[in-house]
C-alpha cells in the first residue's frame, strides 16, 4: 500500500484545484515521454524500472558482502560526492539512531570522505582512522570526479599502511562504470570486488543501485524493505499516467502551478533532524536536473522548529517567491512524555502529560498556518514513519516527480551540464595538462592572487 500521502489544502488558496488539474495533459505529454523514450535524455532513464528490475539475488550478495565489511569494520568510509553519497547518507541518517555508537549494534559507524577538498577534514579522519578497524567503498560512476579520487588516493595509501596491501585490497570496494574512467582501470588492476553503476542511470538517480545500496546495507538497514517501498511507487507510477489518484503527478503539477505564479524557491521543510540528508539528497535531485537555460525552481530546506529561529522571519514576511513542502512524520520511534513538575516555575504544566510529538505537530500546524497567511504555500507529504519502506517509496516519489517537473519545464532532467564550470577553472589554476590556455586569463581575473 502507498502511505505516502500529499495533501493540498493550503495550496488551494493560492492556486484552485481547476488550474492544477488543467496540467493534466502536460502530466500526461511527460509521463509518455518518459516510458516510450522519446524526451531529453532518454539514454538515462534506466531508473525508471529499477526497483522492480533488481532481483532478490543481486540484493542478497550484496547483504552477504556487507555482512563480511562490516565484521571487520568499526567504520565504514563512503567515498563519493553529489549522487554518489547523499542518497546512501540520506537513508542511512534517517533510519539510524541519533546518539548509537558502533560497540553497541555491531554494525560499523558510517563516514563520509570525498565530499569537499577540506585538509583538516581528511587528516582528522585519517587520525580517526589509526585507532579504528575500517573498510570503505569508493564510489563515483565517471571514475574521474577530482574530489573522491584525492580522498581515495589519501585513505588508500592509508589503509595499505595499516594493512599491508593484501588485506587492503579485501577492505576496499569499487562503485563505478562498468568499462570506462581511471576508477575502473584501478579496481581491475588491483582486484577489488566492484559494482557496476548501470550507464542508464545518472548519478543523481541511482541511490537505488549499489551506489547506494552496499552502505545502507553495512550500515545495517534493510534494503529488501527499501526496495519493496520504490516498487510500490513504481506500480502506482505506471498504473496512473495522470493527475487523478497518482500524488506525484499531483506534487509535480502544483510545482509547475507555483513556479508560473511567480513562487521560484522551492523550501523542503521537515521537524524530524534525521531527515536532514534527506532534504540534501532531494536538493541535488532536483537543483541538477531542472536548474538549467536560465530556469528551474531553486531547491532549499529548512529543519523546524530550529530554523523558525533563523529562517523563519524570512519565510513570514521576506520576498514572497518562496513555497513550501514540509515532509510530516506520523509516528515517531519513541515514546516520550512531559512530565508535570510541582513548581510550574518554566509554566510548561499545560502541556504536561503531553507527547512531544503532538507538541511537534501543534508547531507543524500553527507553522503552516501562519506561512500561509504569511503568502507562503504549503503543500504537505504526510509518512506514517521513518522506515526502509517509507523511504523506498519516498525516493522513488521524489524521483520520479523530479523527471516529470523537468519535462513540464522543458529542461532535460538528466544532465547537468553547468557542473563543468567550476572544474575547468579549478584545473586551469591548478596546472592540469590541456586546461593551460585558460591559466593566464583566470589568474589575471584574480589580479594575480594565485600566482
Ligand atoms: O548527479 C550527478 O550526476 C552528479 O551529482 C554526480 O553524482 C557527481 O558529480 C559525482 O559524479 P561521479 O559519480 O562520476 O564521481
Amino acid at each position: 500500500m502507498i502511505q505516502v500521502k500529499l495533501e493540498l489544502d493550503q495550496l488551494y488558496s493560492f492556486v484552485s484545484k481547476e488550474d492544477l488539474h488543467a496540467y493534466d495533459r502536460q502530466v500526461i505529454s511527460a509521463y509518455r515521454k518518459l516510458y516510450n523514450k522519446t524526451g531529453a535524455g532518454n539514454d538515462f532513464l534506466g531508473w525508471i524500472d529499477l526497483p522492480s528490475a533488481t532481483s532478490d539475488e543481486m540484493l542478497d550478495q550484496i547483504s552477504a558482502h556487507a555482512k563480511t565489511l562490516q565484521a571487520k569494520s568499526e567504520v565504514f568510509v563512503v567515498i563519493g560526492i553529489g549522487g554518489s553519497y547523499l542518497g546512501a547518507r540520506a537513508v542511512i541518517e534517517a533510519l539510524n539512531s541519533y546518539f548509537a555508537t558502533s560497540q553497541k549494534t555491531a554494525v560499523p559507524q558510517i563516514i563520509y570522505a570525498g565530499h569537499q577538498i577540506s585538509e583538516d577534514y581528511l587528516a582528522e579522519l585519517l587520525e580517526f582512522l589509526n585507532h579504528k578497524e575500517y573498510s570503505m567503498a569508493v564510489i563515483s560512476k565517471s571514475g574521474t570526479t577530482t574530489e573522491p579520487a584525492i580522498a581515495f588516493r589519501m585513505l588508500r595509501t592509508h589503509i595499505e599502511k595499516k594493512y599491508g596491501v593484501e588485506e587492503a585490497r579485501k577492505r576496499i570496494v569499487a562503485i563505478t562504470d562498468k568499462s570506462r574512467g581511471a576508477l575502473k582501470q584501478l579496481a581491475d588492476s588491483e582486484g577489488y570486488v566492484s559494482y557496476v553503476v548501470p550507464d542508464d542511470v545518472g548519478g543523481r538517480y541511482s541511490v537505488l543501485t549499489a551506489v547506494g545500496l552496499l552502505p545502507i546495507a553495512v550500515a545495517g538497514m534493510d534494503i529488501k524493505a527499501l526496495l519493496a517501498g520504490a516498487r510500490k511507487m513504481e506500480a502506482m507510477s505506471r498504473a496512473v499516467q495522470k493527475i487523478h489518484g497518482n500524488p506525484i503527478a499531483l506534487y509535480a503539477a502544483a510545482r509547475q502551478a507555483l513556479y508560473r505564479s511567480g513562487k521560484t524557491i522551492e523550501i523542503m521543510v521537515n521537524y524530524e533532524p534525521k531527515l536532514f540528508y534527506f532534504s540534501e539528497w532531494w536538493k541535488q535531485l532536483y537543483g541538477e536536473s531542472e536548474g538549467k537555460d536560465q530556469k528551474g525552481i531553486f531547491p532549499a530546506a529548512v529543519g523546524f522548529t530550529t530554523d523558525l529561529h533563523s529562517m523563519g522571519q524570512y519565510i513570514q514576511d521576506g520576498l514572497r517567491n518562496l513555497f513550501e513542502t514540509v515532509i510530516s512524520v506520523e509516528k515517531p520511534r519513541h515514546e516520550l512524555r512531559i512530565p508535570k513538575a510541582e513548581s510550574d516555575l518554566d509554566q510548561l504544566n499545560y502541556i504536561a502529560g503531553k507527547r512531544l510529538s503532538e507538541v511537534n505537530l501543534m508547531a507543524e500546524l500553527g507553522t503552516t498556518l501562519a506561512h500561509v497567511d504569511g503568502g507562503v504555500p504549503n503543500l504537505r507529504i504526510r509518512i506514517p514513519e521513518v522506515s526502509e519502506d517509507v523511504l523506498g517509496q519516498l525516493i522513488y516519489f521524489f524521483e520520479m516527480g523530479c523527471a516529470l517537473s523537468g519535462y513540464m519545464l522543458e529542461v532535460n532532467p538528466f544532465d547537468q551540464p553547468g557542473v563543468e564550470a567550476y572544474k575547468k577553472n579549478m584545473f586551469a589554476l591548478l596546472g592540469k595538462e590541456g586546461f593551460e590556455n585558460q591559466t593566464a586569463e583566470l589568474q589575471k581575473r584574480l589580479h594575480n592572487k594565485t600566482s
